[in-house]
């Protein structure tokens, strides 16, 4: 199989592609990434050279890329993880959002069609589906997002619906809840607290910190995807939650614990815009294809931080620069 993978030098991508090359030794990969601010090609260093796997720059959003990338390469399945992700910078500028996430989704759309693609998987989030106090939300539930970003990926799986009802193109959409892992830009709340605590900085914490996420560690999610590449159904959606569902203070105090900090390094700062409260998805659907998270969240946290202080280099290069710029925008100057 042939697959073209857009975005793949961001966090969940280069994680997925990782695994696939791993676990199917005939699967061919093309990964497609504009290398934005977080797209970051040290994330997949080990297998450059790798004969099944090829690197092109380019933008999602470029129609004749798109076109002449299909025509020639004729992948079999194309996995959408190219987006604009972090819900503060939609909130400080959307635009990047829109072009990316909705217009740009809509270019690799037609060009699926065009050359008829036999599966277009589009990763969405459990965003779209907005705050919920109590229960959790199920695939047929309403859409009802609160930031640009969450809007625009809510704009692309209706748009991908569209085309799987108007064209019959085979679209799946998956929407997981947050993931962790290595190789998240440290922009995220895991990474940006445990990067800030090895450099004996504070965390910022917004609001009062209860709010609830339910927290899927990456490789549980690359598992997911790929079931739902080779099983799932077209024109279907799967949440994949990581039945992990914790207030941030908990996890910064379970960061602290590993790490050996304590409460004096919290500060608390104003709170985002329109926070969404709890994020909570039920995923009962994905379970009957096959699939269950296997990672446990403390032993998988435990991994993750030790990634982090095994590659500091990774993250010292990123905390630099257009970095810097906006860690200050977003928390003042420090
Ligand atoms: P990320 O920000 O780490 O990576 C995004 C990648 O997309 C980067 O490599 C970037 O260079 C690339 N990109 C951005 N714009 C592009 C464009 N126009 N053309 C080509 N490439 C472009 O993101 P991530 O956390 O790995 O998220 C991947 C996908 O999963 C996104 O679609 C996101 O909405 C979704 N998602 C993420 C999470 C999470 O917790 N991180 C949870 C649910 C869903
Ligand atoms: O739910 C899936 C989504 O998870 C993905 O679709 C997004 O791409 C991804 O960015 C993530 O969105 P969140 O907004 O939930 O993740 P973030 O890491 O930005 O924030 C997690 C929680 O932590 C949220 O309640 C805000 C809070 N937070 C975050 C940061 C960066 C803080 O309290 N302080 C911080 O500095």
């Amino acid at each position: 199989m042939k697959l073209l993978i857009t975005g793949g030098a961001g966090f969940i991508g280069s994680n997925f592609i990782h695994y696939i090359l791993k676990k199917y030794k005939n699967y061919q990969i093309i990964n497609l990434d504009k290398l934005t601010y977080c797209g970051n090609l040290e994330n997949l260093k080990d297998i450059e050279k790798n004969p099944r796997y090829k690197f092109i720059k380019g933008d999602i959003g470029d129609k004749d890329l798109i076109d002449n990338l299909l025509k020639n390469e004729k992948p079999d399945a194309i996995i959408n993880f190219a987006a604009m992700t972090h819900v503060d910078r939609s909130i400080l500028d959307a635009e990047e959002f829109i072009k990316t996430n909705i217009l740009g989704v809509q270019i690799l759309l037609e060009a699926s069609r065009k050359y008829k693609i036999s599966r277009f998987i589009q990763i969405s989030t459990d965003e779209v589906y907005g705050s919920i106090l109590k229960g959790k939300f199920k695939e047929t539930d309403i859409l009802d997002p609160s930031s640009p970003y969450s809007a625009s990926k809510a704009a692309a799986e209706l748009l991908a619906l569209s085309y799987f009802k108007t064209y019959n193109l085979p679209v799946l959409i998956t929407r997981s809840s947050n993931n962790y892992g290595p190789f998240q830009y440290p922009e995220k709340l895991i990474p940006l607290f445990v990067t800030n605590l090895l450099e004996n900085k504070k965390v910022p914490i917004y609001g009062d910190g209860k709010q609830v996420r339910d927290w899927l560690y990456v490789l549980d999610n690359s598992m997911a995807i790929d079931l739902v590449l080779h099983k799932g159904k077209i024109g279907e959606i799967y949440n994949i939650g990581g039945n992990s569902e914790k207030e941030n203070i908990e996890i910064t105090k379970n960061i602290f614990k590993i790490l050996g900090k304590n409460k004096s390094s919290i500060e608390y700062v104003k709170d985002r815009l329109a926070h969404d409260r709890r994020y909570a998805i039920d995923s009962s659907k994905i379970k009957k294809l096959g699939w269950k998270p296997k990672y446990k969240f403390s032993e998988a946290l435990k991994i993750t931080v030790n990634w982090y202080k095994n590659n500091k280099n990774w993250w010292k290069r990123i905390k630099t620069g257009e970095y810097l710029k906006y860690y200050q925008t977003q928390y003042g100057k420090k």
